[in-house]
């Protein structure tokens, strides 16, 4: 480092250690402006950086303030200016150059600019990671929806197509099993005809159940709480568990998306404490507050290791849980499991009125992008 002296040796230290900090990529330019001048008075800078393939940013400082831009073709340096590239096999990587002139200029410039190049590709790689996360979870919020959609389709065809024709039938069976009963003395036609009206209403209850498994329309028609009582309902009719829903407050209209994600989320946990806790009740406990709907289901079973959610990176990897995690994000819901060995299972799901309004907010703004 010939040529700086003790203190400007710590400042650009400092500027190293600041830049490995930085929050983003703004933040490493200014800090290269400031020490470049500190260092060796250079306050006409340019810093040229390719993010991507065939893209570059220009910050361009002098002593108005700092200006960015973006180009589409290589910004090449000024002829008579000092330049340093950040990588001298490939110069259209970026560079920092100034028009002053003196010693410590091209010096200066050797010292920063690799510091500032490995702090721009660190943030690049930052950026990608992130972008990369945020569009896996799109995609499984995407999923999701796409799911629920299909569920709500092949229902409505189960009910209504397969329903009716079953219905249809039943009725055609009890008529012929009339006709065949007094009047040509057939007893054992009749005999069975109604065995086989008896198996089509079994049918159409299997029907029913499904179609409402998979969706239920009275979520769309009478909304959240009416489904969850019916659910509570269903569940317990068809294990050894007593299923109860209790609700608190006024309820209020939440929108289709909170309705079916809230319904899907207790579904899952209520068929967890069914197959997993050995509880003997199950409490659904709905309440309206002020600000929020809360959601809990709640169970007396022998609990777990909450731990054993989550693989070694923290991660979770539980798939039910995934996915409810995922659904109250998706609708900017909070989500809170407590649990303990032998102590029972708490789900509770906690919405803000307001969150549909910030959904449909970034919904908007993600269309308006893409
Ligand atoms: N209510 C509960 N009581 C006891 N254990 C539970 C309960 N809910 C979940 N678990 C435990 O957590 C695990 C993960 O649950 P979940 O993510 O829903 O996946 P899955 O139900 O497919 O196993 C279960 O396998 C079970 O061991
Ligand atoms: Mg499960």
């Amino acid at each position: 480092m010939d040529g700086f002296s003790q203190s400007e040796i710590r400042q650009i230290a400092e500027f190293v250690r600041k830049i490995a900090k930085a929050s983003n990529v703004d933040a490493v330019i200014s800090e290269a402006f400031i020490t470049l001048k500190d260092i060796a008075k250079i306050d006409r800078v340019r810093i040229v950086y390719s993010p991507s393939p065939s893209k570059w940013t220009e910050w361009k400082a002098d002593k108005h303030g700092i200006e960015v831009r973006p180009h589409d073709e290589w910004p090449s340096p000024e002829k008579k200016s000092v330049t340093v590239p950040f990588d001298p096999e490939n110069g259209h990587c970026g560079f920092i150059s100034t028009d002053h002139k003196g010693n410590k200029v091209r010096p200066a410039l050797e010292i920063i600019a690799p510091e500032v190049w490995s702090a721009l590709l660190l943030q690049s790689a930052l950026a990608r990671v992130q972008r990369a996360a945020l569009s896996e979870t799109e995609l499984v919020r995407a999923n999701l929806r796409a799911r629920d959609e299909e569920r709500r389709h092949i229902a409505r065809e189960l009910h209504d197509d397969l329903g009716q024709s079953l219905v249809s039938l039943k009725l055609t069976l009890k008529y012929a099993e009339d006709l065949a009963r007094p009047r040509l003395r057939m007893p054992a036609v009749a005999k069975e005809l109604a065995a086989a009206r008896e198996d089509v209403g079994v049918m159409l209850d299997k029907i029913r159940d499904l179609s409402h498994t998979l969706y239920p329309r009275v979520l769309d028609s009478l909304g959240l709480v009416p489904a969850m009582r019916e659910l509570a309902h269903q569940a317990a009719r068809h294990s050894r568990v007593a299923v109860e829903c209790t609700t608190r407050g006024k309820p209020r209209r939440l929108g289709k998306d909170i309705d079916i994600a809230l319904y899907r989320c207790c579904q899952e946990a209520i068929s967890n404490a069914i197959r997993h806790a050995e509880a003997s009740d199950v409490v659904i406990r709905i309440e309206f507050a002020r600000n929020e709907v809360r959601v809990a289901v709640e169970d007396n079973g022998k609990g777990f290791d909450p731990r054993n959610l989550y693989d070694s990176n923290s991660r979770m990897m539980s798939s039910g849980f995934w996915t409810i995690r995922q659904r109250m994000a998706d609708i900017g819901a909070a989500f809170r499991v407590s649990t303990a060995e032998g102590r029972g299972t708490a789900i509770e799901m906690i919405v803000p009125y307001s969150s549909r309004k910030v959904h449909d907010r970034r919904k908007n703004k993600t269309t308006s992008r893409g």
